[in-house]
Formats: structure tokens, sequence, C-alpha cells
């Protein structure tokens, strides 16, 4: 069944760092490649300078730039306080009243497109941020729809609110509208930074990576086509700290420390890998899929395997229902102990759902685990 689906699925990305034991084997194939992405665009919105964020990144200001097309109108604000968020790129804004397309040169193919919204009053002129509802979209996808960065940043409780989405891009630009809400009457839009960077086709199914993913709960199976949008929910570093984008294997994505998702008191325990340790990619991944940060922390049930039958390891990811989620989670053995086959086995449940059957941990590098898997929640 092909999905014609215009709206964006809802992509989570979890990635739980389980297994252990990759031996000292040559350095050489402890890889080292990060992902040089052709397009690398950060825009600081209502801005006319190029500035330096405290990560050494540079974003360029909008306004002269011809990123901006035709007539269509906009007004520059800035923030009636800065609160606790970086200077670039939430101290200007770009607000819209009516309909505003921006059109950034791209080759075609996958871009990983990031919003960057500061909810706050907005003066010189005055913008109230209760008043601010609207629409974003990218061709025929809507990646948001009547949607409110003060309500959104009220319910996570963040100061500012970031929006990640994968679009297949099939001309040479793309086209970013932000539309106000046809209601309330005082609506609009408005957007402090924009990121676009181009990303390989590691979600496809189809691509040399990855074989399309179950549908958990069905026998089926569920392709990502070229056309799916998706949109990432969260992307979490297992038993570390937040991998930042200048840390990511190139294509500055931020994987979050997990340790606000975990369910009830059950947490595990968190290790890095043994320092003896070389992480290394199986030919068959590309390095960039996550960088090392990520692979070489993990979480585990603990050492005591009947306390373990007692209870389950489990991480609460919020999502709106009725879309499909693709869920991914990355392994690598790292615990030097778990040396043999079936030392360390597991099953793994979505929403009570069996997704796989008594994992077991054998890689002696990473092992790219076959579970990528889909759920719908209805
Ligand atoms: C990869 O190599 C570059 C340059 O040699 C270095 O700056 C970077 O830290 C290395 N990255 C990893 C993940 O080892
Ligand atoms: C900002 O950077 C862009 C791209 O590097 C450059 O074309 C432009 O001249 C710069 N603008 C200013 C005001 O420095
Ligand atoms: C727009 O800017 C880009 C990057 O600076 C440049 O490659 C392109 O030629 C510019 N296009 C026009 C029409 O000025
Ligand atoms: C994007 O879609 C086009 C077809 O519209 C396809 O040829 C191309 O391979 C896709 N690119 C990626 C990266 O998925
Ligand atoms: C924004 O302005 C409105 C109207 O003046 C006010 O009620 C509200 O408290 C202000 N919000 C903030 C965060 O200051
Ligand atoms: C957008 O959401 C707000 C708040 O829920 C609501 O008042 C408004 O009517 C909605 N607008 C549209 C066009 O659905
Ligand atoms: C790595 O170091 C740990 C102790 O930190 C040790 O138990 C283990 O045997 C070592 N593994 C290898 C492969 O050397
Ligand atoms: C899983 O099952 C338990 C017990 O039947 C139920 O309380 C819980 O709501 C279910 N969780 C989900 C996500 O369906
Ligand atoms: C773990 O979760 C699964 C699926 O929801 C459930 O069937 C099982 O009873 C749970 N195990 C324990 C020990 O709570």
């Amino acid at each position: 069944m092909k999905t014609h689906t215009r709206n964006p699925i809802r992509l989570s990305l979890l990635l739980l760092v389980v297994t252990a034991m990759s031996t000292l084997i040559d350095p050489i194939s402890a890889q080292n490649s990060t992902y040089n992405p052709s397009e690398n665009i950060l825009v600081n919105c209502g801005s006319s300078d190029n500035s330096t964020a405290s990560d050494g990144r540079t974003w360029v200001g909008d306004a002269n730039s011809n990123y901006t097309v035709g007539a269509d109108k906009s007004i520059t604000a800035t923030p009636s306080s800065q609160g606790s968020v970086p200077q670039v790129p939430y101290m200007t804004a770009r607000i819209f009243q009516t309909q505003f397309t921006y059109a950034f040169p791209v080759s075609p193919g996958r871009k990983f497109i990031r919003l960057y919204f500061y909810p706050s009053n907005y003066t010189n002129p005055n913008f109230v941020d209760s008043d601010s509802f609207f629409s974003v979209s990218v061709g025929p996808f809507i990646l948001l729809s009547n949607f409110s960065a003060l309500l959104t940043g009220q319910s996570s409780g963040q100061s500012s609110v970031v929006r990640e989405f994968s679009v297949n891009v099939s001309s040479n630009a793309l086209k970013l509208t932000f539309a106000p809400a046809p209601a309330p009457k005082s609506a609009f839009a408005f957007v402090n930074g924009i990121e676009i960077v181009s990303m390989p086709n590691f979600f496809d199914s189809g691509s040399d990576t990855f074989n399309q993913p179950p549908l958990v709960g069905t026998t089926s199976t569920f392709p990502v086509e070229q056309d799916t949008a998706l949109q990432t929910v969260a992307r979490l570093n297992v038993g570390g700290n937040t991998v930042t984008p200048p840390k990511d294997s190139g294509l500055y994505r931020t994987w979050e420390d997990d340790s606000q998702y975990i369910f009830a008191a059950a947490s595990g325990v968190t290790y890095p890998k043994d320092p003896n340790l070389t992480i290394t990619y199986p030919a068959s991944v590309p390095s960039y899929i996550a960088p090392t940060d990520v692979y070489g922390t993990a979480r585990s049930m603990g050492p005591n395997p009947q306390l373990n039958l007692k209870f389950n390891l489990t991480w609460t990811v919020p999502v709106d229902a009725g879309f499909y989620y693709l869920v991914r989670l990355h392994f690598c053995e790292i615990d030097s102990k778990v040396a043999q086959i079936n030392m360390r086995v597991f099953d793994i449940f979505i929403n009570n759902q069996t997704a796989e059957k008594t994992s077991t941990c054998s890689c002696k590098t990473i092992e790219w685990d076959s579970a990528c898997l889909y759920t719908r929640t209805t």
C-alpha cells in the first residue's frame, strides 16, 4: 500500500545503546568519517548581520540574503526579553501577517529542516505571544498546522522550541512557506532561525543499508517512500549526556540525555564503554549513522538476572496519536564482560507489543540491529 499522505510521519529516533564488546582490533578500522553535507545553511531570521553562535557556527542574517522572494511582506522584530535562550538565533525574528515564502537554492535530495522559535512578546512593533498561530509548509507537505510556539514551549517546559523535519526535495529550490492561521483574526507567524542540512538517504526503504522496517504488531512491513516526510520526535543518547550538533557526525543532530524519558523508578544502570574498547562500525553501516559518543554509553538493567526478570526498563516518549512512528534502536556491546553470544538476551516491546523477541547482543563490533520499527498509535 502506497501512502500518499502529505502530512509528515512523526519520526521518533530512540537510541538505545545496549550491548558491548568490541575488541581492540586494528585501529584503522575505527572509522572516523563524518558526513559532509552539500548544503549547510543557517539563517538568523530578522537580522541583517552574520553572527557566530556560541558553538562556533555562523548564522547568516536573512535581511540582505536572497532567500526571501517576491513581494511577500514581513516585519522584523526583537523579543521583549531574552530569558534563558541564546542570543543567536533567538534575539531577532521575522514576523508574518500574511503568507510568506523563503526559497533556498539546494540540490535535490533529502534535507533536515530545523526551525527555531522563541515564544515571546515582540516589540518594535508590538506582537503578543498568545496571538501567534500559524502553519509551515514545504511544497505539498504541511510541517506544522495551527502551531503555537508558546503553547508548545509551555507544555514541554522549554523556553525555546526547535522542530526538525526530513523532506526529500525534488527540485533545485526548497520553498518554505509560513502562513498565519485563519483564526484567531490577530494570528501571526514568526520564526527566529532556519537550518537546512543535506542528509544521506538513510530512512528510505530500499536504500542499501536498511531493510523495510516491520510494522510492530503485524506481520507486514512499512516502507518509507522517497516522498515520505518525517518529523523528529526524540533522538536520545542513552546513558550519556546530550550530544550537541557540533559533536554529531556531520548532520548537526542533537542526541538528548535520555534520563528524563525513563519511565518509573526502575531506571537501570548507566555506564560508559570500557576504556580499552574501540568502537568500530561494520562495513555495511556508514559511520555517520551516529557518533561514537552515542555508542560509547549505555543503560542496562543491571547485573542481577533474577531481579531483571521482575521489571521492564521503559522509556516514555509523548507523541500525537494517529501517525506512524519510526523507532530506530542502535546497539553496541560496550561491556567487555559480555564476551559471549547469549550472555545478554532481552525482548523489546513497543506500546505493549512485541517488537523483538529475545534479541541477543552478539556483536563484536557495533551491530546494526534489524529492529527498525514502526508502531501505529491510534
Ligand atoms: C575525526 O577526525 C577529526 C580530524 O582528524 C577530529 O577533529 C574529530 O574529533 C574526529 N572525530 C571522531 C568522532 O573521532
Ligand atoms: C554574510 O555571509 C554571507 C555568506 O557567507 C555573505 O555572502 C554576506 O556577504 C555576509 N554578510 C555580511 C553582512 O557580512
Ligand atoms: C543567492 O545566494 C547564493 C549563496 O550565496 C548564491 O550561490 C546564488 O548565486 C545567489 N543567487 C542570486 C540570484 O543572487
Ligand atoms: C528523492 O526523490 C526522488 C524522486 O522524487 C528520487 O529520485 C530520489 O532518489 C530521492 N532522494 C532521496 C535522497 O531519497
Ligand atoms: C505579553 O504581553 C501580554 C499583553 O501585554 C501580557 O499579558 C503577557 O503577560 C506578556 N507575556 C510575557 C511573557 O511577558
Ligand atoms: C488554532 O488553535 C487555537 C487554540 O486552540 C484556536 O483558538 C483556533 O481557533 C485554532 N485555529 C484554527 C484555524 O484551527
Ligand atoms: C578491558 O579492561 C577491563 C577492566 O577495565 C578488563 O576487565 C578487560 O579484560 C579488558 N578487556 C580487554 C579486551 O582487554
Ligand atoms: C500496557 O498494558 C498495561 C496493562 O494492561 C496498561 O495499563 C497500559 O496502559 C498499556 N500501555 C500502552 C502504551 O498501551
Ligand atoms: C514488560 O512489558 C511487557 C509488555 O508490555 C509485559 O507483557 C510484561 O508483563 C512486562 N514485564 C514485567 C516484568 O513487568
